[in-house]
């Protein structure tokens, strides 16, 4: 009987089939009630006592091997059908759609580099202020109007929680727990409570840079706008400083550059004058140093801040502000090939 069932055993090993019917096949001559495995139940009735235990076992092993095997089998067949058959699977495979970098994020890693060309490092404050740091640190008088509701969003009011209008507070920040040198340049999204246009988005996002230490002049402010403006906008760009006034810088600046889209010449973007403004500079006025622990007898420094979106536009003429916070994957991907 041991032979019988090694033989059996060495037939399943090698049992093949190509068709569902042909496996069906299969189970019935082996497992089914009148299958090769059941008369061998049958045959064990006669067997003697002693073997009993041996033969059982073999029976068994040899019961688990054809189950195994044939659905084995059934289920190879199975997988093999659920493939199309018109399938190439050597063909490649679809492209994933790779994500682009933000307009925005462009543009203002395109400035951090330039700056860092200088030896400026990037510097992060938080976007939910309080007052010291985003006004009273930068010699806001307690009655500017930048500190109103109509311009400042509050969270809270005694002690007053509010959105950062301006990325300057960054500096009162910086310069509160660092002695000069400090060359520090801070992007980062800003707040203010205007009505959302085409012109206007109540958050923008600016990038300001601070430079501090002995003997900072206007020249060194004047030449680092110049390698700015001519790295940003190519080498032909000049630039033009106008007085203005703001409070944490004295005297105080606003840089306008030869308009790139016309040359200089005129055009409808620079409404004919052939100048456009992009930042706000000026010399750190000594109450902020000296507010902020740095003594400004022994030290003097510059400031400058820029709007990212006004930047961008001049780069590639977007012309709604909007467009850059609706996330419009089509508008994303106009940007693919600048983004390097
Ligand atoms: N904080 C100013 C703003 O939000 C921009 C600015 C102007 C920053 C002059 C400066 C500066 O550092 O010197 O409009």
């Amino acid at each position: 009987m041991l032979d019988k069932i090694a033989g059996l055993k060495a037939e399943i090993e090698t049992l093949s089939a190509s068709t569902p019917e042909e496996v069906e096949a299969l189970r019935i001559k082996y497992l089914s009630k009148k299958g090769s495995v059941a008369s061998l139940m049958t045959d064990f009735r006669t067997v003697p006592a002693e073997q009993k235990r041996e033969i059982g076992q073999a029976i068994n092993e040899l019961k688990t091997l054809a189950t195994d095997r044939i659905n084995a089998l059934r289920e190879a067949l199975e997988t093999t059908e659920s493939v199309d058959p018109g399938l190439d699977l050597t063909r490649p495979g679809a492209p994933m759609p790779v994500g682009t970098r933000h307009p925005l994020s462009i543009v203002s890693n395109e400035i951090i580099s330039i700056f860092g060309r200088l030896g400026f490092t990037v510097a992060e404050g938080p976007e939910i202020e309080d007052d010291w740091h985003v006004f009273s640190a930068l010699n806001f008088a307690a009655d500017h109007p930048a500190r109103d509701m109509q311009d400042t969003f509050f969270i809270n009011r005694e002690p007053d929680v509010l959105l950062r209008t301006h990325t300057s507070s960054v500096q009162s920040r910086v310069m509160e727990h660092t002695q000069p040198p400090i060359r520090i340049i801070c992007p980062g999204r800003v707040y203010r409570n205007e009505a959302i246009s085409a012109r206007a988005h109540c958050f923008f996002h600016q990038v300001e840079a601070l430079y501090v230490d002995t003997d900072v002049s206007f020249a060194d402010l004047k030449q680092t706008l110049l390698y700015f403006a001519r790295e940003m906008f190519g080498p032909e760009t000049k630039i033009r400083l106008r007085p203005s006034y703001f409070p944490f810088t004295e005297p105080s600046a606003e840089m306008d550059i030869s308009c790139n889209l016309c040359g200089g010449k005129g055009c409808s973007f620079c409404k004919g004058t052939g100048w456009v403004e992009i930042l706000g500079c000026g010399m750190v006025d000594p109450n902020v140093l000296d507010s902020c622990g740095i003594d400004s007898k022994k030290y003097s420094g510059f400031a400058l801040g820029m709007g990212v979106e006004r930047i961008t536009n001049l780069k590639y003429q977007v012309k709604d502000l909007r467009m850059f916070s609706e996330n419009d994957t089509r508008f994303l991907q106009e940007f693919t090939a600048a983004a390097h």
